[in-house]
């Protein structure tokens, strides 16, 4: 059996799985990952997802403009029928996202409790919102009156960074001011938690959820984004599974300061860390993340 398959089965205690991730002074976070990947390569049910990048989405919005590169592949984007709603035009003219988003008109109006998405939390609430024009569903997260502009701002701006190597979702547009204060982005469609607590993953992470919270922290590393809200919420997937960090209110800037303290992986040291803590919190097994955390910990302090 190997590691991936034993760790299906349920267990990390089986020798060979063990054996296969042991060496932490020779197998980095990177190797750690390299290791899943080669077991994964073994088993004959490879995922269905492609992880080709796309490059090349641009786009414009009325109030704050917002330009970001997709990367990694977006069903939702490519697929607009499966969204449409009833009613919705049946048409296949093409509209730019300007055309879209000016056709959501007043946004405030959709700021009511049957649009909710999740629980209305402290800082505010975040909303369904779908285009009568495409069909295509987004969120929009609106923040109470008295938060800073400067603040939303720069959330708005760590999150655009992160989608441009597609790991969070697409910021449409964002306001720091005026009758609401809000960030627009794409829709995800599960929260990892809820699918972690269904019936055929039985409160535990798979492999594959697990290796790209890891590659998500990875690339947060690479553009300098410490996430820093290690919390379960903030993990969503889309169509395809794919698993996208949200709500980047907390993100710092990795300076050089968190780079001494915590060596490459500073989002493993800490964010990850987070994360398995707050997955424990809601019974939620991920022993690869909690490895991932361990070899990181260890490399920091080499
Ligand atoms: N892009 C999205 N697509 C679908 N649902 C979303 C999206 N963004 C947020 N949500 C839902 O809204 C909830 C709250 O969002 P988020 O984590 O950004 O805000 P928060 O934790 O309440 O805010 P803050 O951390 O700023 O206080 C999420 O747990 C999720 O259920
Ligand atoms: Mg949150």
């Amino acid at each position: 059996m190997n590691m991936i398959q034993s760790i299906l089965a349920g267990g990390l205690n089986s020798k060979q799985y063990s054996n296969s991730l042991s060496p932490v002074p020779r197998c980095g976070p990177k190797a750690f990952k390299n290791a899943i990947a080669q077991k994964k390569n073994n088993i004959a049910s490879t995922s269905s997802r492609s992880r080709k990048n796309k490059v090349g989405t641009t786009t414009t919005t009325t109030t704050t403009t917002t330009t970001t590169t997709t990367i990694r592949k977006r069903k939702a984007k490519n697929n607009n029928n499966s969204r449409k709603k009833v009613g919705a035009k049946k048409t296949k003219k093409k509209f730019t996202l300007e055309e879209e988003i000016e056709s959501l008109g007043d946004l405030s109006t959709y700021q009511i409790p049957e649009n909710l998405l999740g629980k209305e939390g402290k800082e505010g609430a975040t909303y369904n919102i779908e285009s009568t024009l495409t069909g295509q569903a987004y969120a929009m997260k609106v923040f109470r009156s008295t938060k800073s502009g400067a603040k939303i701002a720069k959330e708005a701006q760590f999150q655009k960074v992160a989608a441009s190597l597609g790991i969070a979702p697409r910021v449409l547009g964002y306001s720091g001011s005026g009758k609401i204060k809000y960030i627009l982005m794409d829709k995800l469609s599960h929260r990892l938690t809820d699918l972690a607590r269904s019936d055929e993953q039985n409160y535990e992470l798979t492999a594959e959820q697990q290796q790209n919270i890891i590659e998500c922290a990875d690339k947060l590393d690479q553009l300098n984004i410490l996430h820093n809200d290690g919390n379960a919420l903030n993990l969503m997937t889309d169509d395809d599974g794919q698993v996208f960090y949200i709500d980047y209110g907390f993100s710092k800037t990795i300076d050089k300061k968190l780079l001494k303290k915590y060596g490459p992986h500073v989002n493993g040291c800490l964010t990850i860390s987070m994360l398995v803590r707050s997955l424990r919190h809601h019974s939620i097994k991920a022993p690869l993340l909690k490895q991932y955390v361990e070899q990181c910990k260890a490399t920091a302090n080499r």
